[in-house]
């Protein structure tokens, strides 16, 4: 088993598991050195692509943002989001994830769904690819963005689905806004890491959208924290180099070139 896997899967009951998402080199270099996991999360679609859902991002976009997020990831196990309608059945899933794991050399997909999915799961398990899951809000295919878990079925459905992936063989599942005793009860039933994303503080680990923690993504979402306001950082930057260029300060004569004849 990969090294990086078992770490995390030793986490469960110890310590909490920290991911966050990377779409290129220069933040995964930053998040690499505090992270045991880095996502390329399909939420680049919305992030930095402006598509109304992350149906529209294709395999093409996800290679090339990890292949930049492969230079700067080192310590952390680096997973990559299959896009929609990728995995559509085991022969289309273990084509598309194979090739994705060779342009990428990721560590490991994710992919969204409950029991559906088991058959897909069950034939990279067996290819040696490590997959991760996906449930609660499903950005892939959801037509109701409100939180999982209100209603009994939604309940036992999502306890089932959750049991299903684990046995099928994967080695931890994302919980997204799954009700806070739901998450709770689902992190107990299982043996793998659960992630959680808007599923309370009981999970084993925790995920955010980096663009979200820093505030350079605006967003209203109940679950997102601003952490930092890195936005305010770049406007003093832009605001000082303007200023310089307007007053000829910069480039000053330590930026520019001259001959030592001159
Ligand atoms: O696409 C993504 O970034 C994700 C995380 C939010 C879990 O799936």
């Amino acid at each position: 088993m990969n090294k990086k896997i078992k770490k995390i899967l030793n986490k469960k009951n110890k310590s909490k598991v920290i991911c966050l998402t990377a779409y290129s080199k220069n933040i995964a270099l930053i998040l690499d050195k505090h992270c045991d996991l880095i996502l390329v999360g399909d939420s680049l679609g919305n992030v930095l692509y402006n598509y109304n859902s992350t149906k529209e991002v294709t395999l093409d976009i996800m290679i090339n943002h990890s292949k930049s997020v492969r230079l700067g990831v080192k310590k952390s196990l680096m997973v990559i989001d299959m896009p929609y309608n990728t995995y559509r059945n085991p022969k289309e899933a273990l084509k598309n994830a194979k090739l994705v794991m060779k342009r990428t050399k990721c560590d490991a997909v994710k992919l969204e769904g409950g029991e559906k999915i088991v058959p897909i799961v069950k034939s990279l398990v067996k290819n040696k690819i490590p997959v991760m899951g996906h449930l609660g809000i499903l950005p892939q295919t959801e037509k109701k963005f409100t939180f999982k878990g209100k209603k009994i079925n939604e309940i036992n459905r999502l306890l089932k689905d959750a049991k299903l992936l684990e046995e099928a063989g994967m080695f931890s599942v994302v919980l997204e806004c799954v009700e806070s005793k739901l998450a709770k009860k689902i992190t107990k039933k299982l043996h793998i890491p659960t992630i959680g994303i808007g599923s309370s503080v009981d999970c084993d680990g925790q995920i955010l959208v980096t663009d979200d923690l820093i505030g350079l993504n605006k967003t209203k979402l109940k679950f997102v924290k601003k952490f930092v306001d890195v936005g305010k950082v770049i406007q003093i930057a832009v605001k000082k180099y303007r200023s310089e260029v307007l007053n000829k300060k910069f480039p000053s004569f330590k930026h520019s070139f001259r001959n030592k004849f001159n």
